[in-house]
């Protein structure tokens, strides 16, 4: 499906995202491991978060929509059928995390997704999961369908080749089920929402410098249920902070939104560029949560590497057209994971900047943009993926004329409400 987005003079407005998408997985996951009745609210959304709820459903947890945005949870215990067939859609957060979950449960589980999802790297998470005593089958190269012959476990101290959350996490559920301490260690780190959750909840999570470790036993599996109320998404909220930081004219408030420091790099990166945010923080347990107001400021450019990179792994895209209107050449490397996320993203970042005028060189692990170029309008293709649509949605909003993004459907799969909320603050 085409979309156009036009340029808007101003955009100014107070937003509510859709609900972390990141923790609705893991709330929904954990609530169905659970042994009672948990209860998740927050403004739930979005085709990624609906396949761990219908997995979750397949294994034997109920899930009820109490009122908007309210679901009741009915664990199982996590005493689930020996059999199964997953469907995990587009979302490599719930392939990856059940093959941990399923790994210490005796039976056979069959994972498989859509065709972008089939064919993302799962080695990463086959590897370990085999280490600790699965049995884990992939295709010959290594890509989905996933086959997970789960059992006993042993524990495991895995130094992570890459630095990644689904990886870290799918090892600690599984470590979860091991009889011992098992332990991830990583070079940088990635965002910790597993092992905040798991400690609230009250399972026997140690952190120390570089490393995180799960004590196994069945903690989670005995818990009486929880209450939790899911902060908004940064993710989805920092399409509207990088749209008013660009914008002629703005003012964007985002209220409720996480700001976990393993995904806040995009504010990060935006204020080394000069940009005007002003961060509000409001709670602090188990997730950090504030507003954040983004006003239009001049962009210098910068460099993004290093421990930024996984901080920041799902808003590179939005940094990238920051760094179009960025005074200066801004240089994004160590970034090589955007090439296996639901698209190879350095380049159809690539290319869609540059159809709209922008001076972009694509490099192995990352890109080198040189601004400010005014951008014009054309017609870029989403390839699939839900962030690149919406990074070139707001691309139309700041640029002179109108920009159509081809398989803007793509945008569902974390943020269904999208033009809904354009509609609200694009001037
Ligand atoms: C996620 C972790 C990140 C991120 C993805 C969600 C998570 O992936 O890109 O959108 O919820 O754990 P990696 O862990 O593979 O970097």
């Amino acid at each position: 499906m085409d979309r156009s987005f036009s340029p808007a003079a101003r955009i100014e407005g107070t937003l509510e995202v859709p609900a972390d998408k990141s923790i609705a997985h893991r709330a929904l996951m954990f609530a169905g491991m659970a042994a009672g009745t948990s209860r998740i609210s927050g403004k739930i959304s979005g085709e990624d978060v609906n396949s761990t709820r219908r997995c979750m459903e397949a294994l034997g947890a109920q899930v009820v929509e109490e009122g908007p945005g309210v679901l009741v949870v009915t664990g199982t215990g996590w005493s689930i059928p020996a059999e199964a067939n997953l469907d995990c859609g587009n979302s490599g957060t719930t392939m990856r995390l059940l093959s941990g979950a399923l790994a210490g449960r005796k039976g056979t589980f069959t994972l498989s997704g859509d065709p972008s999802l089939s064919r993302r790297p799962m080695l990463r998470v086959a590897e370990p999961l085999r280490l600790m005593g699965a049995g884990v089958e992939t295709s010959d190269d290594g890509r989905p369908p996933l086959t997970i012959r789960g059992g006993s476990l042993t524990p495991v101290i895995y130094r992570s080749p890459v630095p990644s959350a689904q990886v870290k996490s799918a090892i600690l559920l599984a470590g979860l089920q091991a009889d011992g301490l098992t332990t991830v260690q990583e070079s940088a780190p990635s965002r910790d929402h597993t092992e905040r959750i798991l400690a609230w909840l009250g399972c026997r999570i140690l952190r120390t410098e570089g490393q995180i470790s799960v004590q196994g036993g069945d903690q989670l599996f005995v818990h009486p249920g929880f209450e939790l109320q899911l902060p908004g998404d940064l993710s989805s909220a920092a399409f509207w902070l990088v749209a008013a930081i660009l914008a002629p004219a703005a003012e964007i408030r985002i209220e409720g939104v996480g700001l976990n420091p393993g995904r806040t790099g995009i504010l990060d990166i935006l204020t080394a560029m000069g940009a005007d945010l002003e961060i509000i923080p409001t709670a602090d347990a188990p997730e950090p949560v504030g507003t954040v107001v983004a006003r239009p400021g001049l962009l210098r450019a910068t460099e993004i590497s290093g421990a930024t990179i996984p901080a920041a792994v799902d808003e590179l895209p939005l940094a990238a057209l920051a760094a179009t209107q960025a005074e200066g050449t801004t240089v994004i490397r160590d970034a090589e994971e955007l090439k296996v996320k639901e698209t190879d993203r350095i380049a159809v970042l690539a290319v869609g900047l540059r159809a709209l005028g922008a001076k972009v060189e694509d490099r192995p692990d990352g890109l080198i943009i040189e601004g400010p170029t005014p951008l014009g309008g054309g017609r870029v293709n989403a390839a699939g993926d839900h962030r690149m649509a919406m990074t070139f949605a707001v691309a139309g909003l700041i640029a002179r004329v109108p920009v159509t993004v081809t398989g803007w459907e793509a945008a569902s799969v974390s943020y269904p409400g999208f033009l809904d909320d354009l509609k609200k603050v694009a001037g």
